[in-house]
C-alpha cells in the first residue's frame, strides 16, 4: 500500500511524537526482513498521528475528519475504524464516526471493525446489531474473532477439503469425539473489571472455540467465497442443542503457594468482587443434531491460571472392529484409536497418532506419532492473527468475519444455560492456580464415555 494514515483517537491527551514512542516499542520488521528495517520504520512512523476527543461527541470526530481528509488530499480514500474500546461506548462511537467521519457516497469505502464482546446474551447482542445498523450497513461491520486469523485455524479447511484421505472419515462413522481445549498459565490480571462481567464461557467458549467448531463440522461450502461459508457455518450453529446445565462444569481459580512463589486467586483481583461466582474455567458438552454429527460429542474446556498455555482441536475416531491385534493394545480398546491432533499454539502442529509395531522379534505395539511441525518443515514466520484479519478488512475479504445472523446462533446456544448459572449463582469449583482445572470436568468428559487427550500419559489430571 502507498498511501496510508493511521490516526489513534482515545481521551488522553498526547502528541504525534508520544503516540509514536509508544508504537516504536513494539514495532518490528517480522514478517518482511528485508534489509533497511530502520527506515521503514522511520517511514512508518511518519505516518502515524494521534487525535484525542470523547467518545461521545461528534466534535472529536469532527476533527478527526478535518485532519483525514487534510491527507487524503488528491486521492481517492477508503477509511477503516478499528473500534477496541469497551462494549458500554460501542454505539456512541459508531454513531458519532459514521455520523462525521465517514466518506459521503460515491466516495471510498468506509469500514468498521469491531471486537467482541457482541454482548452478553441473545438479547443484548441482538440490540447491539439493531443499534450499529442505525447507522451502519451490515457490509461495513466486520465483527473480529481473532482465533479465525490463526494459521492452524485458516489451515483446518484445507486438511479436510483438500485431503482425501480425511473426507470419507470427517463424520459420526469414523469420529468418536471432537475436543476444542483452550488452556492460559496466567490469570485475569489486571482484566478483572471486565471478565467478570463476562466469565470464561463468552469470553472464549461462545466465540473461539465455537467458530473452530463450526469450522471442523460444516459441509463442503459451494465455494471458498465468504458467503458460502458463512452460508455453511450457520446452518451448523442452527443444529446445535442449546447448552444443558448437566453438561457444564464451571470453576475459578483460588490462590497457590509453590516452589516458594505464591498466586492470586481470582477474586484477590480489587476489581473483583470477593464472592464472585464468575467462572474463569469451563468444561461443556455440545452436540450436532444432523445427519453427520448425531450423536458425537464436542466437548469444550477452557480456562485461566491453568499448568500451561495451549490451544489446541482433538478428534478421538472410534476403533477398529474386530481389531486382529487387540490382545496386544492393552484391556481399554478406546486408549488405543487413532487421534488426530491440531495444535493451534503454541508450536503449531499437526500430528496422528497411530498404532504401531515396536520393531523387533516380538509383537509389542506402540502408540506413535506422524508428525508436521510447523517450525520444522517452514521456515517463515507465522503472520500473528490480527495481522491477517486486519489485512483481510482493508481488502475487503469477509471470510473470517462473523456475519450478524452467526452471532444469534451462537448466542442462542449458550443464552440459557449462562442465564441459569447466573440466576442459580451456581458455586465454580476451585482449582488451585496453576493446576489442571476442576476434577469436574473429568467426570463430565466421562458421562459421554470420553478421556480428555491432553491428560498426562499416566493419567494425572
Ligand atoms: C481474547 C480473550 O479474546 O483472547 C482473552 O478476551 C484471551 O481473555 C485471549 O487471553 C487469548 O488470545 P491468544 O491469541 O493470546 O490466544
Amino acid at each position: 500500500m502507498q498511501h496510508f494514515t493511521i490516526f489513534g483517537y482515545a481521551r488522553s491527551k498526547m502528541s504525534d511524537e508520544e503516540l509514536r514512542n509508544i508504537i516504536s516499542m513494539t514495532l518490528t520488521c517480522r514478517i518482511d526482513q528485508r534489509a533497511n528495517c530502520s527506515e521503514k520504520m522511520d517511514k512508518f512512523l511518519k505516518r502515524c498521528f494521534y487525535q484525542s476527543g470523547q467518545y461521545n461527541s461528534e466534535e472529536g470526530f469532527h476533527e478527526l475528519d478535518r485532519k483525514l481528509t487534510e491527507k487524503e488530499a488528491g486521492k481517492l480514500p477508503n477509511r477503516l475504524f478499528y473500534l477496541s474500546i469497551p462494549p458500554n461506548i460501542f454505539v456512541d462511537v459508531v454513531r458519532s464516526a459514521s455520523r462525521t467521519a465517514s466518506l459521503p457516497s460515491g466516495s471510498g469505502w468506509t469500514r468498521f471493525i469491531v471486537e467482541k464482546p457482541f454482548g452478553r446474551d441473545s438479547e443484548s447482542s441482538g440490540e447491539l446489531t439493531r443499534s450499529l445498523k442505525m447507522y451502519l450497513e451490515e457490509e461495513q461491520i466486520f465483527r473480529i474473532d481473532h482465533y479465525l486469523g490463526k494459521e492452524l485455524v485458516e489451515n483446518l479447511s484445507v486438511l479436510r477439503f483438500s485431503n482425501l484421505v480425511f473426507q470419507p472419515l470427517w463424520s459420526r462413522d469414523y469420529i468418536r469425539n471432537v475436543q476444542l481445549i483452550f488452556s492460559e498459565d496466567f490469570g485475569t490480571e489486571g482484566r478483572g473489571g471486565y471478565f467478570d462481567n463476562y466469565g470464561i464461557i463468552r469470553d472464549i467458549m461462545q466465540n473461539h472455540l465455537l467458530q473452530i467448531l463450526a469450522l471442523f463440522a460444516m459441509e463442503t461450502p459451494v465455494s471458498l467465497a465468504a458467503e458460502d461459508i458463512r452460508n455453511e457455518k450457520v446452518k451448523v450453529l442452527r443444529s446445535m442443542r442449546k447448552l444443558k446445565l448437566e453438561d457444564v462444569v464451571v470453576g475459578q481459580y483460588k490462590g497457590h503457594t509453590r516452589g516458594g512463589k505464591s498466586f492470586p486467586a481470582y477474586v484477590d483481583d480489587p476489581t473483583v468482587p470477593n464472592d464472585s461466582v464468575t467462572p474463569t474455567f469451563a468444561a461443556a458438552a455440545l452436540f450436532i443434531d444432523n445427519a453427520r454429527w448425531d450423536g458425537v460429542p464436542f466437548l469444550m474446556k477452557a480456562g485461566k491460571a491453568l499448568h500451561t498455555r495451549r490451544a489446541e482441536i482433538r478428534v478421538q475416531f472410534r476403533r477398529v472392529p474386530g481389531n486382529l491385534y487387540r490382545g496386544n493394545v492393552g484391556t481399554d480398546l478406546d486408549m488405543a484409536t487413532n487421534e488426530l491432533v491440531l495444535r493451534v499454539q503454541p508450536d503449531e502442529a499437526i500430528y496422528l497418532k497411530i498404532n504401531n509395531k515396536v520393531p523387533g522379534l516380538g509383537m509389542r505395539l506402540d502408540s506413535s506419532n506422524l508428525n508436521l511441525f510447523y517450525s520444522e518443515r517452514y521456515q517463515r514466520e507465522i503472520p500473528d492473527a490480527y495481522e491477517r484479519l486486519l489485512l483481510d478488512a482493508m481488502e475487503g475479504e469477509r471470510r473470517l468475519f462473523i456475519r450478524s445472523d452467526e452471532l444469534d446462533a451462537a448466542w442462542a446456544i449458550f443464552t440459557p444455560v449462562l442465564r441459569e448459572l447466573e440466576e442459580k449463582r451456581v458455586a465454580p469449583e476451585l482449582y488451585p492456580y496453576g493446576s489442571r482445572g476442576p476434577v469436574g470436568a473429568h467426570y463430565l468428559a466421562a458421562n459421554y464415555n470420553v478421556r480428555w487427550g491432553d491428560i498426562s500419559s499416566d493419567g494425572s489430571f
